[in-house]
């Protein structure tokens, strides 16, 4: 059986879904309009966004009175993207799923994407497929994925946690979410899954965090790639992880005023029968 990680199971996100909602939607958002542009949704497309989480793509598309079903295998997640939607008087189907086996019917959407989410799965060839099989022939699919050499949030983590060990270790196995974090990979994943006109687009945003320190006290709230890194620290090792990462933010901010991140948003289309 695999082990699976703490990133691949439902608990810690549905637990962070407030905390993660403030500290790391805002961004994903940035990378928003960029994949609403690619998939070109218009009202009335049906649109199918897998781990919606908070709803970063799914609420600005149903705005658009985009037809929109959104799912997450998180019930926090879920619940606090309905009541979203209830609270900006729109409507979505939105249903707690895992996106390796959906329950949804072939063919139905105009487009699906899932931003930063199917990352994590521990199938991804089944979450591509799902994507894939539940879109009309000829439609839209786009995944987003954090590109590995170009994601400093991981970089500022991994300098502050180098304050405790004295010789730098080098890293050599890829995180989990960033197994699909190179182009190759990328259009790889996207073609065994039977999409064609596979197209990688590298997308840029500067990621200013207001408040570097408290950013770093909410990880174990909300974050669970890194949750299992803090947890086996004692508290005055994660205090200096903290100035550690202040300092690196800091640092890799200081030319542009924030973390310059770069997402692979990779389009496809499912091929015309
Ligand atoms: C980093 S968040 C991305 C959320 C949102 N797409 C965004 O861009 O802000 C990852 C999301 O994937 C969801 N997720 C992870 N594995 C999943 C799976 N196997 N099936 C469905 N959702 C999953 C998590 O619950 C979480 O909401």
């Amino acid at each position: 059986m695999i082990e699976l990680s703490h990133d691949q199971k439902p608990q810690g996100w549905s637990a962070g879904a407030a905390g993660y909602e403030t500290a790391f939607a805002p961004l994903t958002n940035l990378f928003v309009p960029d994949a609403i542009q690619l998939l070109d949704l218009k009202p009335a497309d049906r649109f199918l966004d897998v781990c919606a989480g908070t709803g970063a793509m799914a609420l600005p598309a149903a705005r658009m009175g985009v037809d929109v079903t959104a799912v997450d295998f998180a019930p926090g997640m879920v619940a606090l993207l309905r009541a979203r939607m209830q609270s900006g008087g729109l409507s979505a189907q939105v249903e707690e799923m895992d996106g390796q086996a959906l329950d949804l019917p072939d063919a139905y959407f105009d487009a699906a994407a899932s931003m930063f989410g199917l990352i994590f799965f521990p199938d991804l060839g089944a979450g591509m497929r799902e994507l894939t099989r539940l879109t009309r022939p000829g439609g839209r699919v786009l995944v987003g994925a954090w590109d590995h050499a170009r994601f400093p949030l991981a970089a500022a983590v991994g300098r502050a946690m180098a304050t405790l060990a004295p010789t730098p270790q080098e890293r050599t196995e890829v995180p989990i979410a960033m197994r699909l974090g190179e182009r190759g990979r990328l259009i790889g994943a996207c073609e065994s899954a039977g999409l064609v006109d596979v197209q990688v687009h590298e997308v840029t945003h500067t990621w200013a965090i207001d408040d570097p320190a408290q950013f770093f006290t909410s990880l174990p709230d909300w974050s669970p790639p890194i949750q299992p890194v803090l947890a086996t620290l004692p508290l005055a090792a994660i205090a200096r992880v903290r100035d550690g990462f202040v300092e690196a933010v800091r640092d890799l901010s200081r030319l542009t005023g924030g973390l310059e991140t770069t997402a692979l948003l990779a389009l496809g289309r499912r091929a015309s029968t």
